[in-house]
């Protein structure tokens, strides 16, 4: 599978619905919300309010990828906002079982993310019951880093863990471009998030499929 979902925060927010439609057009059914507290990671994006906004705008799955703390006291409010998978990291994060459960029990799609120094043992536990893994290939705060190389390893290792659970989507976040998305897709993951790589291009239409045929 080759699913690119892209970051909303590489977008342009003074034209947001603009972005949203031309997303669309390119034929994306998914987007990425990232949703950052300044306190978990070093930057600050926005909350459910403006993914409420979004989902007013669109009917693209849309996948908030929670950078914070206190997840436990936010989950809900991404999920009544529209949020269709709602992914929490695992780091910082003593009460990652419940959150799980929590998502499961509403209905909602559930995924962990998880930090490039993150040993991948620590997620494994948790394969049979997510719908979703995103492995960082970068610290998480900022568009527009290097890919980290060595987490290729552990795609593979997700890939493999399909045999445990097929339903589950293995996604990449963090410095997939041009440059980069062949070795990732090489690796057999399904979603591949771009931001920069994609929003940032000056032809987005000719980059998507430039990236979808690396
Ligand atoms: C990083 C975010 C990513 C980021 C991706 O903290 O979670 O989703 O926006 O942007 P690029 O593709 O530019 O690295
Ligand atoms: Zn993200």
């Amino acid at each position: 599978m080759r699913i690119i979902s892209p970051s909303i925060i590489a977008g342009d927010f003074s034209k947001l619905d603009r972005e949203i439609k031309e997303i669309e057009d390119l034929g994306i059914t998914r987007l990425h919300l990232d949703v950052m507290d300044g306190n978990f990671v070093p930057n600050l994006t926005f909350g459910p309010l403006v993914v409420e906004g979004i989902r007013k705008l669109t009917s693209m799955h849309l996948e908030c990828h929670l950078m914070i703390n206190n997840t436990k006291q936010f989950i809900n409010e991404y999920i009544s906002a529209g949020g269709d998978t709602i992914i929490v990291h695992k780091e910082n994060n003593s009460d990652i079982d419940d959150n799980i459960n929590e998502i499961n029990r509403q209905g909602v799609k559930s995924g962990i993310a998880f930090n490039p120094d993150t040993p991948i043992n620590s997620i494994l536990p948790f394969v049979k019951k997510i719908d979703l893994v995103l492995i960082m290939s970068v610290y998480p705060g900022f568009c527009g880093q290097s890919f980290i190389k060595s987490t290729l390893q552990s795609m593979s290792e997700f890939v493999n863990q399909k045999k445990i659970n097929p339903k589950l989507h293995v996604a990449v976040d963090g410095g997939v471009n041009i440059n980069t998305i062949k070795k990732v897709f090489d690796t057999g993951v399904d979603i591949s998030i771009v931001g920069s790589g994609l929003l940032g291009a000056s032809d987005r239409k000719t980059r998507y499929k430039e990236l979808l045929d690396a």
